[in-house]
């Protein structure tokens, strides 16, 4: 039997350009440990899409190589100075916008090509962080009171600064589509709330200020699989360390000693089982396919008191990420979480394909 073709996109026009980097590296070699045949198409910042080497990729060298453009007529990808490339499906490494939002997604759709992860809505959702706690909130799953703010309420929002701090403090706020941590304050304050609304601005046109846990415990849980069977990884913890009061940008990238990961989370059984449930209750009600990571808040000292902090549909998939690493833990080696992905893409296409675009 052939070897199947994947094409493995990364980098991207987001904070987390790197850290796709070294994504796409593990995923490189993962996939051909499965069995399958590479091909690595790297995005720089500024655009488009060029076929790399994956000895290149492996040693960290300059990426560069000849384009590739997207031929929706033709449903492949065209290479500069000639040649076509057919990959059986696409795996998407971008975190963050444009890879994870569902744009790329979006082009893979007019490709007409397999991709593993999730499709358009669910990534768009997943991205936002409202819409996102809005759908878990209606299955059952606890979220956190939270007050929105969106650009057009910004000359009078004083109101809405108020109701926020009835909440009490601390407050977390949030531009509502960002990741990585950007653009983030912990207020403590009323007095502070204004100016931090105003920072989160300067990224997103909605922003979202959240009830804060103080102190809170981070509880990750890996979920993978089609919606109707997915299943859930043992649940580890995050620690943020070197005094970083919150998982912040410096502490998630920067700071090589930022965070310590417990691994199984140290929870009661029940407390773990509940966190586990509820992770695959939110992967299904966002629409999710594939794969995503499930963040939750806990409460210090009392395990019953949890809520829904964010979803990640395309989460970190480096050597040392928590998504691989929760399914290690499982029991699940990362070419065995991959194997499954692209099976998962190869099916999901062929259902869709089968769905009716005619008007009866
Ligand atoms: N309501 C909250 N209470 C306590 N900590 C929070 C709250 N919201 C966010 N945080 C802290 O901020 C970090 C980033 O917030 P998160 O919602 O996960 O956004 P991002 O998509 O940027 O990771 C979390 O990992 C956590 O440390
Ligand atoms: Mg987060």
């Amino acid at each position: 039997m052939t070897k199947k073709i994947i094409g493995v996109i990364f980098g991207g026009k987001s904070p987390e350009h790197e850290v796709s980097i070294e994504s796409a590296k593990t995923v490189c070699a993962e996939l051909v440990n499965a069995g399958f045949t590479v091909l690595p198409l790297y995005a720089p910042r500024t655009g488009g899409w060029r076929l790399v080497s994956r000895k290149a990729l492996t040693a960290g060298q300059k990426l560069s190589g000849p384009r590739v453009e997207p031929s929706f007529e033709a449903g492949c990808l065209v290479k500069q100075g000639g040649g076509r490339l057919r990959p059986d499906a696409i795996f998407p490494v971008i975190h963050g916008a444009t890879g994870e939002d569902g744009v790329l997604q979006g082009a893979l759709e007019l490709l007409g090509v397999p991709y593993a992860g999730c499709g358009v809505a669910a990534s768009a959702v997943g991205m936002d962080k409202v819409i996102s706690k809005e759908l878990a909130a209606i299955e059952g799953v606890p979220v956190l009171p939270h007050v929105v703010i969106r650009a057009y309420q910004r000359p009078v929002m004083g109101p809405l600064l108020k109701k926020a701090a009835r909440m009490g403090f601390p407050l977390f706020v949030k531009p509502v589509a960002q990741g990585s941590s950007v653009g983030i304050s912990k207020v403590k304050k009323a007095a502070d709330l204004r100016k931090a609304v105003e920072y989160a601005f300067r990224f997103d046109t909605a922003v979202i200020i959240e009830k804060g846990v103080d102190r809170a415990r981070e509880i990750v849980c890996g979920v993978l699989g089609s919606a109707a069977r997915a299943s859930a990884s043992v649940t580890g913890e995050v620690v943020p360390q070197g005094g970083h009061e919150f998982f912040d940008y410096e502490a998630k990238y920067l700071d090589d000693n930022g965070m310590k990961f417990l691994l199984p989370a140290p929870l009661a059984p029940a407390t773990a089982a509940a966190i586990r449930i509820f992770s695959v209750k939110v992967f299904q009600a966002l629409g999710c396919c594939g794969l995503a990571r499930i963040d939750f808040l806990l409460a210090p000292g009392n395990e019953k008191k949890f809520w829904f902090c964010e979803i990640n549909t395309l989460p970190g998939f480096t050597s040392h990420s928590l998504y691989p690493r929760l399914w290690a833990k499982t029991g699940l080696k990362p070419a065995a979480v991959l194997k499954r992905l692209i099976k998962i893409a190869l099916k999901e296409r062929a259902a869709r394909k089968r769905l009716s675009i005619a008007r009866k």
